[in-house]
């Protein structure tokens, strides 16, 4: 349960709030005297909070923080990460912190609300599917960790990226690296799809399944150059098939759905696709599952459409969510460095 102490707490300071007050040099890290005379600079500055028991351990906290804005400096990004108030904090104070409300979440959502596109007066095809159009990566399997909701809020970025012509090909994102160095999405604990796009915007970004492979276990979390960024998320009206068909015609969506037994009380998240609606001929979605391509029909499902119950089979129209990123190129201007390849 314990997450290893690391540094993404920095990232999250700097992205949620900006602020800044001292700048790294190398010459700060060259020792473990330089350091220590930065720690005692900080604390002299900022008093100490947070619940870490001794002083060592808050000092090799802030040793973890300050080597991770350093690399995160030199890889030259259009801010510098600086030391602020949050340099001694653990993953886990400054989750406290976050549920705590002290943050103000709507900060670090999505700057760009695309329903406005999405309801476009469009009249919907009656058969869609994002494979067909190469939208989707093969199947994958997330093994015995239990985090459906990054593996399929990761297929929907994958996706969306695609879509939206900002990646030229169809990339495979790190599920690994939001196992490893999510703060939300809590891991193999749990996997929670609001808590994987929090995780990948106040990362600012995912890097590719092959920089960073998947083990199916939680193991310390690697610096990574992201590679990969949405501009926020957003949930479909809840429990409105019209409205979950629209969404899915414009990009994979994700969905909760039963595990164990098929009622509506979702634990399992998966894709949807695409789908078929010619009505009298077919009514089903097309979801995709993360359980390996031995399950179902290639790793898929077919689920019924146009089920009695506003909520959809097993659920499936209660909370859907999807990525949102604007066209490439993107009118906003922190965002789109990394988009041009
Ligand atoms: C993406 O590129 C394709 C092919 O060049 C084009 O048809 C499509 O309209 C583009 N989509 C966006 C969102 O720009
Ligand atoms: C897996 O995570 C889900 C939430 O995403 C939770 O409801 C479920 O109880 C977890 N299962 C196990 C076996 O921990
Ligand atoms: C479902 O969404 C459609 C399309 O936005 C809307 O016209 C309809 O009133 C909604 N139905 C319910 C029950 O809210
Ligand atoms: C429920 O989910 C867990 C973890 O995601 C998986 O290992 C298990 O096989 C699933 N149960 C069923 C009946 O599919």
């Amino acid at each position: 349960m314990a997450k290893s102490i690391s540094v993404i707490a920095i990232i999250l300071a700097l992205s949620a709030i900006r602020s800044t007050s001292k700048t790294l040099t190398e010459r700060d890290l060259e020792t473990e005297e330089s350091l220590k005379n930065l720690f005692e600079k900080w604390v002299a500055h900022h008093g100490l909070e947070g619940d870490l028991d001794d002083k060592a351990e808050r000092f090799s906290v802030f040793k973890h923080n300050v080597k991770y804005i350093h690399e995160f400096n030199k890889h030259g990004h259009s801010y510098d990460l600086g030391l602020n108030q949050f340099g001694e904090m653990t993953n886990e104070d400054f989750r406290n912190m976050y549920a705590g409300g002290k943050i103000d979440r709507r900060r670090i959502r999505g700057r760009f609300i695309n329903k406005n596109i999405l309801k476009s007066d469009i009249s919907l095809p009656p058969y869609v599917n994002w494979i067909e159009k190469g939208a989707v990566n093969p199947i994958k399997n997330q093994k015995s960790c239990n985090c459906s909701g990054i593996f399929s809020a990761i297929a929907s970025v994958e996706s969306i990226l695609f879509i939206r012509n900002v990646t030229k090909t169809l990339l495979s994102l790190s599920e690994q690296e939001l196992v490893d160095c999510g703060l939300f999405s809590y891991g193999c604990d749990e996997g929670s799809v609001k808590g994987a796009f929090l995780d990948i915007l106040t990362m600012g970004g995912l890097t590719t399944e092959s920089a960073y492979p998947y083990t199916g276990q939680q193991g310390i979390c690697q610096y990574n150059i992201p590679v990969a960024k949405i501009d926020g998320f957003e949930n479909v009206a809840p429990n409105n098939e019209t409205e979950l068909t629209i969404a899915v015609y414009n990009q994979p969506v994700i969905e909760g759905i039963f595990n164990t037994s098929c009622g509506f009380n979702p634990t399992h998240a998966v894709t949807v696709v695409g789908y078929c609606a010619t009505y009298g001929i077919c009514n089903y979605w097309i979801v995709r599952n993360s359980w390996g391509e031995h399950w179902g029909e290639g790793g898929y499902i077919k689920m019924q459409r146009g089920f009695s119950d506003p909520r959809g089979l097993c659920g499936i129209n209660m909370e859907p969510y999807y990525p949102t990123k604007m066209p490439f190129p993107a009118t906003s201007s922190i965002d789109d460095s990394y988009a041009n390849e």
